[in-house]
């Protein structure tokens, strides 16, 4: 690896050290640990995420100066600051939440830094830009923390968010990775499909979170790696709400007892927005199933959702038989 990496490597790690301090132990991180406790962020998980806060007030560029690390290309490269102009670099992180994004073997390639209150002028979160080092496609946040986790469970929980991974970790559920947001690329399945078989999609409860699994789904079966099941967590909640709300046991009995096959997600998914009353949003509903189940292989499930749209709306099973091996053969 070159020496230019290496370097902003360095700078990742110190400078993660350094909003760790300012955060626990300094008055300028107080409101945000404070926020931290309110969210019920123990001092041990903001230690073992290493959870820092970047103040209000430029302080980075003096602190690489007394490390003897201040290097203006590295630190023009690194993202950890904008260019405003030729010369002049601002530190991008202002008074946010920093949350360390790691590589696979451990190492600080990137920030994602949250508003301590929402305000909608600004993004929530605001994340490193693409970097030398730091390729947003390919990471996936707690990845290595998660993967003995992974490999001994012989499972992955997939999550959207930060906050979804430290809470499922605290709560017993340690093989989760978030996919950052809700658009999953093929290399983060991938480098999945390296270590696990079976993938459990934990999105948050609420539209966008269904139709990003849904969009996750697209993107995961057609690799055939995974035996892929979704959680649908209850009240549109996302998981670390739903843990905050329910407590950590309510949380392992839904991740562990209400597991839904991809076609059981799509049963529900593809009611959203139609009025099932209504014969022509049925028949919408029924095409949209089938096109689905096209995809199954397993005889026996087929048959068992051909039953179940059969007998919820007094259907023919032979017809539907029919227009699913049409279907089928448009598949394959
Ligand atoms: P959510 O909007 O579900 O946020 O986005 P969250 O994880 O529940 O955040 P909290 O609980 O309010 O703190 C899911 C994920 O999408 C990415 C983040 O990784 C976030 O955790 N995201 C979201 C961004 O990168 N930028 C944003 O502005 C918002
Ligand atoms: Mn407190
Ligand atoms: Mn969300
Ligand atoms: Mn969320
Ligand atoms: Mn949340």
């Amino acid at each position: 690896e070159n020496s230019s990496n290496s370097k902003i490597k360095q700078l990742y790690e110190q400078t993660a050290k350094l909003y760790h301090h300012i955060l626990v132990n300094t008055k300028l991180g107080e409101e945000a640990l404070e926020y931290l406790h309110q969210r019920g962020m123990t001092d041990e998980i903001i230690n073992d995420f290493n959870l820092g806060f970047a103040p209000g007030v430029d302080i980075l560029e003096t602190f690489y100066k007394e490390q003897d690390i201040y290097d203006y290309q590295i630190l023009r490269k690194s993202g950890i600051f904008i260019e405003r102009q030729e010369g002049k670099l601002v530190e991008r992180f202002n008074e946010r939440v920093i949350y360390p994004i790691r590589d696979e073997s451990g190492k600080t390639i990137a920030f994602s830094g949250r508003l301590l209150k929402n305000d909608p002028q600004a993004p929530k979160y605001l994340n490193s830009p693409e970097t030398p080092i730091f390729n947003k496609r390919k990471v996936l946040f707690n990845l290595d923390r998660a993967k003995g986790q992974i490999r001994r469970n012989k499972e992955v929980f997939l999550f959207e968010g930060f906050m979804d991974v430290i809470s499922a970790s605290v709560a017993g559920v340690e093989n989760g990775v978030a996919s950052m947001g809700t658009s999953l690329t093929d290399e983060q399945v991938y480098s999945l499909s390296r270590i696990s078989n079976r993938m459990v999609v934990c999105y948050d409860g609420d539209t966008p979170g269904q139709n990003a699994t849904k969009r996750a789904l697209e993107i995961v079966e057609p690799t055939g790696n995974f035996t892929i099941e979704v959680i649908d967590i209850p009240e549109k909640l996302d998981p670390d709400e739903y843990i905050r709300k329910y407590g950590a046991v309510s949380f392992k009995s839904v991740v562990d007892n209400q597991r839904l096959s991809p076609i059981e997600f799509y049963l529900k998914y593809f009611e959203n927005g139609r009025n099932m009353d209504n014969e022509s949003e049925q028949a919408e509903y029924i095409d949209d199933i089938l096109n689905e189940l096209a995809k199954v292989k397993d005889s026996v499930q087929r048959e068992l959702f051909v039953n179940r749209i059969s007998d919820r709306f007094n259907l023919d099973k032979r017809g539907l038989e029919q227009k699913l091996v049409t279907l089928t053969n448009k598949v394959t």
